[in-house]
């Protein structure tokens, strides 16, 4: 019995460790955010759309978001790939788009 109540802690725990990995880490998106993409979708400077300015990215949100994707990961204009920090993944740089728009919508 006592066995068997350590596996069930034990398969309790990794489930536990499993979804904490796959749920996007709000705290971390946010840091990446100010040190990545702040500098210039804060200001809104060389003409990036501001986060938190509606009006402005409206018609950007109209393209979809696998446009607003594709955008940040290759690069638009003056957009760097990335936000100029390549060391980002695909999936990261995807929820940076999703927190920026989540702020401006
Ligand atoms: C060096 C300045 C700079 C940095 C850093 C930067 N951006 Fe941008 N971003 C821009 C500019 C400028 C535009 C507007 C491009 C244009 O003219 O359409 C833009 C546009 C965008 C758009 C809209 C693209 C579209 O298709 O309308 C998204 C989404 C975006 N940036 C995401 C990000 C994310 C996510 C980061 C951080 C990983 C980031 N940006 C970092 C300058 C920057």
């Amino acid at each position: 019995m006592k066995k068997l109540l350590a596996l069930a802690a034990m398969l309790a725990a990794i489930t536990c460790a499993t979804s904490a990995a796959a749920a996007p880490d709000a705290a971390k998106v946010e840091k990446t955010y100010s040190t990545t993409c702040l500098a210039c979708h804060g200001s809104g400077i060389m003409g990036a759309p501001k986060v938190g300015d509606k009006a402005g990215w409206k018609p950007r949100i109209a393209k979809g978001k696998p446009a607003l994707y594709l955008s940040a990961i290759n690069g638009v204009k003056m957009m760097p790939p990335r936000g100029g920090n390549p060391g980002l993944k695909d999936d990261e740089v995807k929820a940076l788009v999703d927190y920026m728009v989540a702020k401006s919508n």
